[in-house]
């Protein structure tokens, strides 16, 4: 953990005004030698390469559809991109986690963000509370958030329904979170699943207005960005819908489960009597362990399985029995290394510490100048 990161470097010599100004876009490395003068600034950050931000709220161990879902994405992006991976620890606390939850969970991701591949040298590892500028643009931001609006939002109205009794104003102002660690670094690429495309739209509504009120064109709008043939969908064990941990704890794999566990979760796997006819269509929860497959096992595998299937000669039990091994197969590299990387403290603390900055010095840059264009000046 020693090299800054490109951006960082960009800066630095921007500040020395130097007339050399190494970068990386689409096509590969370049370097062009200029004269510094204010519009350069403008030029060089679009020859920048694309700021990618994510997160994952903090409320608890991550699951198969975590990974496959967003993490694998993001550690191919970490590469190609300037990227910032947070843990949304202020998004959890809508549903008052006990300070040990908190912290616990916190270090839940972090610990898993690591050792699924995130690489703190090559993207921006950060918890979200450490950056106290994303709460600032976040009140900033409620300015420009309509209640009609936030209260339309389909994810407001599911908690509304599932939680009655917890509809607190953080919940209404989620989008509005969401929207300032975006814009907080100027984002423009987003990789999220498709339950999230409303609030990215958000995200461009709040800083396009932004922009209007302030007649300037400050903040670029973040689109929703995933390698198209990565988009998979995990769903769960409960024959029903994805892999998520508010199913319950048997509908989804850990990536911290055992090889037990594992063999467990998987063999209580719903399925249905097993096909009547040849070439039956699968009912969902069938169709759900071919899925998982998919992901985790080889091709002769699936191959093998979905012919006894159309054959009928099917023996769900031997398929889970797969299933269960070829998932603790794929995630024991993880596994082994979330234990590791769990007990090493002074690693963790100086990722996180290192993270922060990384991610506090483009937070100040955005914070600064949002508060020269709304109008604060000192006296
Ligand atoms: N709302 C996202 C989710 O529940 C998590 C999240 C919070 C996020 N802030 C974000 C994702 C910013 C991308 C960018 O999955």
């Amino acid at each position: 953990m020693v090299c800054a990161s490109r951006n960082t470097e960009a800066d630095k010599i921007m500040q020395r005004k130097s007339l050399r100004y190494n970068g990386k876009n689409g096509r590969g490395f370049f370097s062009i030698s200029i004269s510094w003068s204010p519009k350069i600034e403008k030029i060089l950050t679009f020859a920048q390469m694309e700021t990618v931000v994510s997160g994952i709220r903090s409320t608890g161990k991550l699951h198969l559809g975590n990974y496959y879902g967003a993490i694998q994405n993001f550690v191919k992006m970490q590469n190609e991109f300037n990227c910032y991976f947070f843990i949304a620890d202020l998004h959890s606390l809508t549903t008052h986690p006990t300070p040990a939850n908190l912290h616990g969970n916190v270090k839940q991701v972090l610990v898993e963000y690591l050792a699924t591949g995130i690489d703190p040298d090559k993207a921006t590892i950060y918890v979200q509370s450490d950056v106290p500028e994303i709460a600032e643009l976040y009140l900033y931001m409620n300015m420009n958030a309509y209640m009609g609006e936030l209260e339309r939002s389909t994810s407001f109205k599911d908690k509304v329904r599932a939680n009655p009794d917890n509809v607190n104003a953080g919940l209404l102002t989620y989008p509005v979170l969401m929207a300032a660690d975006i814009l907080i670094h100027k984002a423009t690429k987003v990789p999220v699943g498709k339950d999230q495309e409303q609030h990215l739209e958000m995200a461009r509504t709040f800083g396009n207005r932004f922009n209007r009120l302030y007649d300037n064109e400050y903040f670029p709008e973040p689109y929703a960005f995933n390698y198209s043939n990565n988009l998979v969908k995990i769903p769960g064990l409960d024959g029903k819908g994805k892999m998520g941990k508010s199913e319950g704890e048997a509908n989804a794999v850990y990536l911290s489960d055992s090889p037990e566990v594992i063999r467990k979760k998987v063999m209580r796997a719903v399925t249905d009597a097993g096909p009547t006819v040849e070439n039956q269509e699968k009912p969902s929860e069938i169709k759900n362990l071919f899925d998982l497959m998919k992901v985790v096992s080889s091709a002769d595998v699936i191959a093998h399985f979905e012919d006894t299937y159309n054959k009928m000669q099917i023996r769900y039990g031997d398929l889970k029995k797969q299933l269960a091994e070829d998932m603790i197969i794929a995630t024991a590299p993880m596994r082994e290394k979330i234990d590791a990387i769990a007990a090493d403290s002074d690693y963790l603390r100086k990722v996180a510490k290192f993270g922060a900055d990384k991610a506090r010095e483009s937070a100040q840059k955005t914070i600064k100048e949002v508060r020269e264009i709304i109008g604060f000046k000192s006296f």
